[in-house]
């Protein structure tokens, strides 16, 4: 029967269970009259040793190539394993030209390198447990919401709104105008979303608790180690919520929570990706997990970073946004752990965010959550749900005839409500350890590239 080399490698029935093990060679040894295989199937980090008779050895059989191997699991007799597949038959299914291969047998190649090749740096112990865990983690957060009863919601991809408010929207065309003459194909400009949160606002004016998990899209031009121009962002939205540390507390829920799933799901992914590319920080995540998250508002933010001005690029100032070095420099000062910044100018966010209306410096009910390696990884809200509050809102940024149906939610029911949105990429750096975002997404997309 046919078996992923995860499940042979765990099976107990070694007493010559005969199988059939498909996956691609990724070590080859031959001594005298035996062949040594390691054949992966992307299931585990860790693959399975075929040991064969070497009659077997041919040119296919190499590094690279794909191969059905039939044969019997048998206790290993080496400490390296528990169980291997004697080989009865293998079958060369498509074999790799060594020479043209980009990926080299026993090199390890610097990530930068493996970018060049999104459609082969999966196949590298690397990426594969980088991306496994993703799926780890993408499974963990919507079981962390179903079970705390959040309804998930499916947002729309194109969208006339611009969520934000800060233009760095994708329109959306149609690549051929001959069908629709003389007008938009949706009458009106639209975009690719920038954010759900809006469509999740509609959603929790019913379900009161309810989520989103999808790509989103920003034209920044931004070459950071930390921005894509297509990413993954976990969106919340909560009904009936009064007050920051309501918020702050699901956040801290879902970081950890999610966090721990992950780390007991597919421990030795976590434990390669800390090894090779961040030694040193699994004793920073575990850190991470058992602290709780500091809690300043953003004026005290600045009332720090001022008194280490000498150490910035930019200088901080009550008013201005905090750039990357800040957040960095915040989350060192908070004992090298996430920190929530509470409370940000008005007149730096967007209509949407509650006023917290106690006078100058005026102030909104926002919070972010900086970490560690990335800085910024949540940003959420109160959002403004009193109808007069939000009508002024919109009147200044212009936006009051767009947003009617926006405005409508506060007519009609309108409750206290809050969410906030996670970056899903700058997520999986974070406790990873990973530098740089091209190297926890499959695709990524950024300015000028567009691979694949
Ligand atoms: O802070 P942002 O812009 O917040 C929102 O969009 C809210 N509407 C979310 C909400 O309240 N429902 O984005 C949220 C997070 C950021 O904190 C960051 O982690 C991530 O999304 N993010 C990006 N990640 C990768 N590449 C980019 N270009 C990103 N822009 C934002
Ligand atoms: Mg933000």
């Amino acid at each position: 029967s046919k078996m992923s080399v995860r499940d042979a490698l765990g099976s107990q029935h070694t007493s010559g269970e005969r199988v059939k093990v498909q996956g691609w060679i990724r070590s080859i040894r031959s001594q005298k009259e035996v062949l040594f295989l390691h054949v992966n199937d992307g299931s585990s980090l860790e693959s399975l040793q075929v040991v064969a008779d070497s009659s077997f050895a041919s040119r296919e059989l190499a590094f690279g190539s794909s191969v059905a191997v039939l044969g019997q699991l048998v206790k290993s007799p080496s400490k390296q394993q528990n169980v291997e597949l004697k080989a009865e038959s293998i079958e060369v299914i498509g074999n790799c030209d060594a020479k043209a291969f980009p990926i080299k047998y026993k090199e390890r190649h610097p990530l930068e390198f493996l970018r060049q090749y999104p459609h082969l740096r999966c196949r590298t112990n690397v990426l594969g447990s980088v991306l496994r865990a993703r799926s780890e983690a993408t499974a963990a957060i919507h079981s962390f919401f179903k079970h705390r009863g959040f309804v998930h919601v499916h947002t729309p991809v194109i969208t006339s709104n611009d969520c934000e408010g800060a233009g760095e929207l994708f329109q959306v065309e149609p690549s051929s105008k001959t069908e629709i003459p003389n007008e938009n194909f949706f009458n009106v400009p639209a975009f690719l979303t920038v954010s759900g949160q809006l469509h999740l606002e509609v959603m929790s004016g019913a379900f009161t608790r309810v989520f989103t998990f999808g790509p989103t899209f920003r034209a920044e031009n931004s070459q950071s180690r930390r921005h894509l121009a297509e990413f993954y962002m976990v969106e919340a939205e909560i009904s009936f919520i009064e007050n920051l540390q309501d918020l702050m507390q699901v956040i801290e829920d879902l970081f950890k929570a999610t966090t721990m799933t992950v780390l007991s799901n597919c421990p030795e992914d976590v434990e390669l990706c800390h090894k090779f590319i961040a030694p040193g920080h699994k004793d920073r995540l575990e850190h991470m997990l058992k602290t709780n998250f500091s809690i300043i508002s953003y004026t005290e933010a600045i009332e720090i970073l001022k008194k280490a001005s000498h150490n910035f690029t930019f200088t901080p100032e009550w008013g201005l946004d905090l750039q990357t070095e800040h957040e960095k420099y915040l989350v060192k000062h908070c004992g090298d752990a996430p920190v929530f910044v509470t409370d940000y100018p008005l007149a730096l966010k967007p209509f949407y965010m509650r006023d917290n209306e106690d006078g100058p410096p005026h102030t909104v009910a926002a919070v972010d959550l900086l970490v560690p390696v990335v800085g910024e990884l949540f940003g959420g809200s109160l959002r403004e749900e009193r109808y007069h509050h939000l009508e002024q809102r919109l009147a200044r940024s212009g936006l009051t005839e767009a947003y009617q149906w926006y405005l409508d939610l506060r007519r009609f029911g309108s409750v206290p409500h809050g969410g906030f949105g996670m970056g899903f990429e700058r997520y999986l750096q974070c406790i990873l350890g990973v530098d740089n975002i091209k190297d926890v997404i499959p695709f990524p997309r950024f300015t000028h590239s567009c691979l694949l």
